[in-house]
């Protein structure tokens, strides 16, 4: 089993009163599933996909991955978990803004021991499966929303990481290159890795194998 959560509970602290997000919230998921998340806007999808990725710590409850109670981890082990296992597509891209295409699809390869050869290797090959070998040597700011949100997949693509959470992936594109998309975590899925998708659009979830539903703080299925 690669995540194991039970009775996690997250809240936002702010002046004017605490945002309850997440309430005893129990999701497992076996190695290899692909399984898709939605619900409304506000419901905690982003937020649940954060605490996955090791960059919030839930205010409560346990987080297994791969067995590890994440909670107890170090910061050090915590950047290697982060680098090594898990691929994050950002609802916000998150790309460097300063450097080009293909700087910011090798990012979470310079964090690994991955040789420089290979490292091109697999950002070509990366770039290429998202349709952007002739946006390479552009920087964020030259790109369209559409065109950053495939950086940002090819990104994952090139880590090539067991768990991947990606938070509205087609959000910004059209009809043919969500299907591409969609294509390429498919076939992800069937190499092995675990996959959770955010989406809004009842079509998207339908390439997961499960569709569950974050309402009111907690899971059902759909
Ligand atoms: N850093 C923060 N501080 C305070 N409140 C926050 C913070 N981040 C998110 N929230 C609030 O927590 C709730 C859940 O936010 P989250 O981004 O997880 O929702 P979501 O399901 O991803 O929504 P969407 O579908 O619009 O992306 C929202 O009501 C939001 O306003
Ligand atoms: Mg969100």
């Amino acid at each position: 089993m690669i995540v194991e959560v039970r009775g996690l509970c997250h809240r936002y602290r702010r002046n004017s009163g605490d945002i309850a997000v997440l309430e005893n919230v129990d999701f497992t998921l076996e190695q290899g599933e692909f399984v898709a998340i939605m619900g409304a806007s506000g419901s905690g999808k982003s937020t649940f996909l954060h605490i996955l990725g090791c960059l919030l710590k839930p205010v409560s409850g346990s987080y297994r991955l791969n067995g590890e109670e994440i909670a107890d981890l170090e910061e050090k082990r915590l950047s290697e978990i982060r680098a090594h296992h898990i691929g994050h597509v950002f609802q916000m891209f998150y790309l460097l803004p300063g450097v080009d295409v293909s700087r910011n699809v090798s990012l979470p390869l310079m964090y690994g021991n991955v040789e420089e050869k290979e490292v091109q290797r697999r950002v070509l090959k990366a770039i290429h499966q998202v349709g952007l070998e002739d946006r390479i040597s552009h920087k964020p700011t030259e790109l369209s929303g559409g065109e950053m949100q495939r950086v940002a997949i090819a990104r994952v693509l090139a880590q090539n990481p067991e768990l991947i959470l990606a938070d509205e992936p087609t959000g910004n594109l059209d009809k043919n290159n969500s299907n591409e998309i969609l294509g390429l975590f498919r076939r992800m899925n069937q190499q092995g890795h675990t996959i959770i998708l955010v989406t809004h659009d009842a079509e998207v979830a339908g390439y997961a194998q499960k569709q569950m539903i974050l309402d009111n703080g907690t899971f059902s299925r759909a």
